[in-house]
């Protein structure tokens, strides 16, 4: 089976002691993950260490919000995939909407993310999806299409089947407006389509492609029983332990 993932995205939220609370009660839930689940936990960067240490338990992993596209060098403020690598981050958010549009970064700049990912033994969770006025000219597919075409289909096979993909609406983050499970359906389906015509069906049916928009408790289930939904990237529940880990709960 794919892996089923629950990705939380803290974004710019928690104070050091909120957060170490936040995980310490998500833990004390107890709930173990199955061998084809995995929790994530997308912290800041100040908080990645401490999340490590507590996390560090088979299925459930810190990971990084983003990092920069050079390996290294005069860039003050950034952090690079070679430093995510030597604190043992496996994972990182690349291409989140709110990046793409509060710090300009475009699918080529991404492209060399999900590169310098890669090199580097972080397993990238690209993120994708249309701002409202697309969807609402119906442009969705190409917008989503082009994302991916110009980001992730210069990789190799061995490459691309490393990838965790998001799809995230830019409409349905942040603002409770959820995808209907129809619709997350039909784009991961076309997202799924995409990859099997560029790398072929036995790669495209292995990528875990999770749904991410006003995910909260009462709605997962509903979202991740869709065929091709394998979990979600969540952002507002995930700052409260007991609706992150009944979505947890709900993934397949
Ligand atoms: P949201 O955010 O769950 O608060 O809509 C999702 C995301 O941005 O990853």
């Amino acid at each position: 089976m794919r892996k089923q993932i629950a990705a939380a995205n803290w974004k710019m939220n928690l104070s050091f002691q909120e957060a170490s609370q936040l995980l310490d009660n998500i833990l004390q839930s107890g709930i173990t993950p199955a061998a084809h689940q995995l929790f994530l936990f997308a912290v800041p960067f100040p908080y990645l260490e401490m999340a490590k240490q507590k996390l560090n338990r088979i299925g459930y992993e810190a990971a990084a919000q983003n990092c920069h596209h050079k390996i290294k060098g005069a860039y003050t403020g950034e952090v690079s995939a070679i430093m995510l690598q030597s604190l043992g981050i496996r994972y990182c958010i690349v291409g989140h909407s709110e990046r793409r549009e509060y710090q300009r970064e475009d699918n080529a700049m991404l492209a060399e993310k999900v590169n310098v990912c890669l090199n580097h033994s972080v397993i990238p969770v690209f993120c994708c999806g249309e701002p409202l006025a697309v969807r609402e000219q119906g442009g969705e597919k190409d917008y989503v299409k082009q994302q991916l075409e110009e980001s992730l289909f210069h990789l190799s096979e061995d490459e691309i089947r490393k990838i965790i993909i998001a799809y995230e609406p830019v409409w349905a983050i942040g603002t409770g407006k959820t995808a209907t499970s129809a619709q997350a359906q039909d784009m991961h389906r076309c997202i799924r389509l995409l990859i099997s015509e560029r790398f072929g069906n036995h790669i495209a049916s292995d990528i875990p492609i999770l749904y991410g928009g006003s995910v909260k408790a009462s709605n997962a289930a509903e979202l991740f029983h869709c065929e091709d939904v394998d979990g979600g990237l969540v952002g507002g529940a995930s700052l409260i332990a007991d609706e992150f880990v009944e979505i947890m709960k709900a993934l397949k």
